[in-house]
């Protein structure tokens, strides 16, 4: 087969942007002020969190990669056994929030020994989506095909193409970004979409000594400080708007109290913005502070509690040598 037949990407209309000018309408007008982190991921803000990826503070991506090339193995037997009554057809890996799709390669390995797979990536950027799917088509030749979906997990899971068997994986403790009501939600239509046989793999970012965690979202480069005022610039550049970046400075702080990581950008004077799209106009007095995401840190029990809670069987645990970094095997709860 070409390249070209081995692969298929579908845009969802609107995915990703359709719901920024109410978000953005909502957001900044409520106290305190918010802005969803799904606007985060333009192309710059795509690029600029892969350059997060690849700082010497942040531990996450180098220690969950550790622990997927470790383990990989196991959770492809764990998915083979599951599906051992469906003969040469092949796997999907269906990857949510796919990114770059780096992690992957260990995952569409190790269920290559058992099944030819069918890599489907579910992200809201386009561009990021494309350059992956073109990168692992020539990697893997043999046996191997993509179906991207360019759309919004939280809103378009149904339209994930019809398959034998799946593995789901939401990496990267994408899933600390929701309030634990939100993944619990989501996390049940996760397993809405799945069927009894299908299995989740989640990566889970666990809590850990304050300064550790600190100094990962606070790199010494200013790199995850430019990609939180990178939501600036797309409101500015999407809604029409005229924010001075420059006047907000980026705070992330671990809450030990709450185990999360507050993200915020807070005005260093006091600011007007005018937002044309949707004919606001935005009065921030110096110190105030747009609350932009959350990065929850997790314990075995809170993530077998979450499984619960949302329909989900914890079936395997699996933690890095450290205790860093966690990934949860799971399946739909029967009955
Ligand atoms: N899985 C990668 C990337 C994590 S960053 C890793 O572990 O490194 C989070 C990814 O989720 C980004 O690529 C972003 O574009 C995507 N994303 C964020 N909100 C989304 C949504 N609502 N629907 C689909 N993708 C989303
Ligand atoms: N899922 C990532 C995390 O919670 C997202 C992230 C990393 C992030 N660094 C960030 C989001 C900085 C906003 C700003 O670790």
């Amino acid at each position: 087969m070409t390249r070209a037949a081995r692969c298929t990407i579908e845009v969802v209309a609107d995915a990703g942007r359709s719901t920024l000018a109410d978000d953005v309408r909502v957001g900044l007008t409520l106290r305190p002020r918010t802005l969803p982190p799904k606007h985060l991921y333009d192309a710059r803000g795509a690029a600029l969190f892969e350059r997060i990826t690849r700082t010497p503070e942040y531990y996450v991506t180098r220690t969950e990669q550790g622990l997927l090339d470790e383990v990989a193995p196991e959770i492809a037997a764990s998915v083979a056994r599951a599906y051992r009554h469906i003969n040469g057809a092949p796997t999907d890996l269906v990857e949510l929030g796919s990114g770059a799709g780096r992690k992957t390669r260990a995952l569409i390995e190790a269920l290559q020994r058992h099944t030819p797979v069918r890599y489907v990536p579910f992200d809201v950027s386009g561009e990021m989506l494309r350059a992956s799917a073109e990168r692992l088509l020539s990697e893997y030749p043999e046996r191997f095909t993509v179906h991207g979906l360019v759309a919004d997990y939280t809103r378009d899971l149904a339209r994930l193409p019809p398959s034998s068997g799946r593995l789901v994986a939401f990496l990267g403790s994408t899933i600390g970004n929701f309030t634990e009501e939100g993944a619990v939600a989501f996390l049940a239509g996760v397993a809405r979409a799945m069927s009894g046989a299908d299995r989740l793999l989640v990566g889970f970012d666990l809590v850990k000594a304050p300064a550790v965690i600190d100094a990962a979202y606070n790199d010494a480069e200013g790199i995850t400080a430019a990609f939180n005022r990178n939501v600036l610039v797309v409101v500015n550049r999407e809604l029409d708007a005229d924010f001075d970046v420059d006047a907000f400075a980026h705070c992330a702080r671990y809450v030990p109290e709450r185990a999360r990581v507050e993200m915020h950008l807070q005005a260093t004077r006091d600011v007007e913005a005018r937002i044309g799209a949707l004919g606001l106009s935005v009065r921030m007095p110096e110190g105030e502070a747009i609350r932009t995401e959350i990065s929850r840190k997790f314990t075995e029990p809170r993530v077998r509690t979450l499984y619960a809670r949302a329909g989900l069987a914890l079936e395997r645990w699996f933690e890095s040598p450290d205790g860093y970094f966690g990934l949860a095997l799971g399946a739909r709860m029967e009955g």
